[in-house]
């Protein structure tokens, strides 16, 4: 840092996207030659191994300080070879598959020359209008920790000095802070919510990332109770570096010190700049302002150098680490890359990932699953798209290395017993198919009709305010039912949908997201036994729009729903309050039982541990798995508490008849929360223990905290 020039320094800080662009216009046309100068120290958006060498060979050999270039990209769910979108990764609550699917996804992205992804996003959100609920892991602040953990592993390793791995990329951990939580579910709209919330239900994600070595953050979109994430120096400097300790760097979002401007807190572009440096922002991601104007800024004694030497030793440690100054194109080649984009283990732990993330929502009349030699008529545009199997954010994924489920159904099935018929389009309002589609069904034995939402219906900028499944699909489904076979529904979306109509009509539902390049095949296994689903829900579906926020850990209110007086009650007129299905809700073609809760004891010591049991048996006729979870609740609190909150859970694996005994152990260090005055740690008092297969249907106990 003694050798650098302060150009050179604000050049650190500096992060442009290349002529790859993927989330809107190029702002800059000369900024090849900003890398020459030195002027542009990062990129995003490039893409192949040819290119980022090229690019990287202009920053190490024509610079005068050959300081290598970081190479961003959104590697969200995949890059060559797609993985179910994050919601879907989540349903699995399977953290070693979870850890994989960032562990290929890193390997291909480190092929084609990136060595930094813009992920995991760790935003929890109750909110199934936003689009974005797609890329994050649901509702819950616990499982969303254990999947950012998962999620950072798998990117850069688990111990620090793998991000020297030439097949390891630096994770950034966004959108920091509540960007889930926008005012009526509109993307980029404002948050307003209580610190108490914020630090209780949408830090610990981002906290659990950090902590899991993620080195760097980037600031997201939206304000904070009044104050844009960009400028706010609370979340940046205070809770990041102060409370969280993190070392690595921030960047901001796509333009966003820019957007300061719009958001009413900088007069101009200066001012904007000023704010964000002063804030702890260390990098700004396309606004052009750092480079316009920091320099000025520091000579005016607005920014520091201290602030600008702090920001470039961040970013240049990050670089170390990632092993750039020792080869700054980490061996990356057109052959390597070439040898693993869409490896076949890559593609085959596609499929066991999006396997494991498949829901099924109901299964009566034996629906499912499906019998081989069964005459099937498929229904449904999305049956037969490849493309939309690949979500949004789908990196360098391409839907031509995709089979669609039609073509997995007929491959499995023999293609004389699979007939297909379109019917309507997922979005459209075209009846013109119908007709064709229920003469088909007339010779089937049963029907499957794949519905939902365009996969460009998710995502950035994607937000709802209709959570119906879309188009005339549901009215095609009803008319399919008059003909009194049973219906299959697959159901492809990438939020929570309002299900009412669907969950009367269809036989069986199986929620498969977007299940990325494998999800055919993946959906065709499960639909005919070859796997067993075992997907949970990591967010409720509500009943409808107007339930919404609806989440498990609500609270109990002063007026619960279950007293006796008839009228003044928490409730709806017109609709019940519990949810279609609840969070950590999914079936199997096997059932379980679940014996009663055996505590090791009925006190809980300051110091000490307890241990819960319960003994699980598949009572049914075929293998399966089961995913344990463990609820507590506080039952007095020196402020109000959750009904339920997630503490732990456990997927095990159970033969036909098999019973296995599962484990949880309870310290006080798990019920701590913030207390009346902002203080974390524990309160004694009663808490009740509940263990189940969702967060409905539980046994219970209870317990004494010391
Ligand atoms: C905007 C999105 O909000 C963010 O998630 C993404 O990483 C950046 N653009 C870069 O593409």
């Amino acid at each position: 840092m003694k050798l650098m020039t302060l150009d050179e320094k604000i050049g650190q800080m500096v992060l442009y996207t290349s002529d790859w662009d993927l989330t809107g216009p190029t702002m800059r046309a000369g900024y090849i030659d900003d890398i020459r100068k030195g002027n542009c120290g990062n990129v995003f958006n490039a893409q192949t191994a040819a290119y980022v060498r090229k690019l990287q060979k202009i920053a190490v050999e024509e610079t005068r300080l050959h300081i290598p270039l970081l190479f961003g990209y959104d590697v969200i769910h995949g890059y060559k070879t797609t993985f179910p979108i994050p919601l879907g990764e989540a349903a699995s609550w399977d953290m070693s598959l979870i850890e994989q699917s960032a562990r290929v996804s890193a390997t291909e992205a480190a092929a084609a020359g990136l060595n930094w992804t813009f992920a995991p996003m760790c935003d929890i959100s109750v909110e199934p209008r936003w689009g974005r609920v797609s890329e994050g892991a649901g509702e819950d602040p616990f499982l969303g920790s254990r999947i950012a953990e998962a999620r950072v592993h798998g990117f850069q390793g688990k111990n620090l000095s793998d991000l020297a791995d030439t097949l390891t990329i630096l994770a950034c951990v966004k959108h920091y802070a509540a960007y889930g939580a926008p005012v009526a579910g509109r993307d980029y709209n404002t948050v307003d919510m209580s610190e108490r919330v914020f630090r209780d239900v949408y830090l610990p994600p981002y906290a659990a990332a950090i902590k899991a070595g993620a080195m760097s953050v980037m600031s997201s979109f939206n304000e904070l109770n009044g104050m844009p994430a960009t400028c706010n120096k609370w979340l940046m400097t205070d809770i990041l570096r102060g409370e969280l300790s993190f070392k690595g760097f921030v960047v901001t979002d796509y333009n966003s010190i820019q957007e300061l401007m719009n958001h009413g807190v900088a007069a101009t572009e200066s001012d904007a700049a000023a704010l964000s440096a002063n804030a702890g922002i260390d990098m700004d991601m396309q606004s052009t302002y750092y480079q316009k104007h920091l320099k000025e800024l520091v000579k005016q004694g607005v920014v520091s150098e201290k602030t600008i030497d702090d920001a470039v030793r961040r970013i240049l440690r990050v670089k170390f680490m990632l092993g750039l100054f020792d080869d700054p194109y980490r061996y990356c080649n057109e052959a390597r890359e070439k040898r693993l984009e869409g490896a076949p283990a890559h593609l085959e732990a596609a499929c066991e990932v999006a396997k494991h993330s498949l829901v099924l929502l109901k299964n009566e009349n034996n629906a499912l699953p499906l019998k081989k030699g069964e005459k099937l008529v498929v229904i449904g545009e999305l049956a037969n798209s490849a493309n939309n199997l690949l979500g949004s954010w789908r990196a360098a994924g391409d839907s031509k290395m995709a089979t669609t489920i039609l073509d997995e159904l007929r491959t499995y099935n023999g293609s004389q017993n699979v007939i297909y018929s379109e019917g309507c389009k997922k979005m459209g309002e075209d009846r013109g198919g119908f007709n064709a589609a229920l003469a088909a069904a007339r010779h089937a034995d049963k029907i499957v009709m794949v519905i939902g939402e365009d996969c460009d219906w998710t995502g950035e900028a994607a937000s709802r305010t209709d959570i119906r499944v879309p188009g005339v699909q549901t009215e095609l489904l009803e008319k399919l039912k008059t003909l009194n076979k049973p219906v299959v529904v697959v159901l492809m979306n990438g939020r929570p949908l309002d299900l009412s109509r669907e969950d009367k009509l269809a036989d069986a539902i199986l929620e498969v997201w977007f299940p990325g390049t494998k999800g055919g095949k993946a959906i065709t296994d499960v639909l005919f036994g070859e796997y067993n689903p075992s997907g949970k829900l990591p967010i409720t579906f509500p009943r409808c729009l107007g339930q919404v926020p609806i989440y498990y850990y609500t609270k109990n209110t002063g007026r619960p729903i279950y007293l006796s007086d008839p009228k003044y009650k928490s409730r709806y007129l017109d609709c019940p309050n519990d949810p279609l299905y609840p969070f950590g809700y999914g079936l199997s073609y096997t059932t379980f039982s679940y014996s009663n809760i055996s505590l090791s004891g009925t006190a809980l010591k300051s110091h000490g541990s307890l241990k819960a049991t319960v003994t699980v048996t598949n009572t049914g006729k075929c293998d399966g798995e089961e995913v344990v979870q463990l609820y507590t609740r506080q039952l007095v609190g020196s402020v109000t508490r959750p009904v339920k909150e997630l503490k732990g859970f456990n997927k095990i694996a159970l033969k036909a008849g098999e019973s296995k005994t599962v484990t949880f152990t309870v310290t006080p260090d798990m019920l701590a929360f913030h207390r009346a005055d902002m203080s974390y740690g524990t309160e004694p008092g009663k808490f009740q223990l509940f263990i189940g297969g969702n967060s409905r249907d539980v046994k219970q106990a209870s317990f004494t905290l010391n």
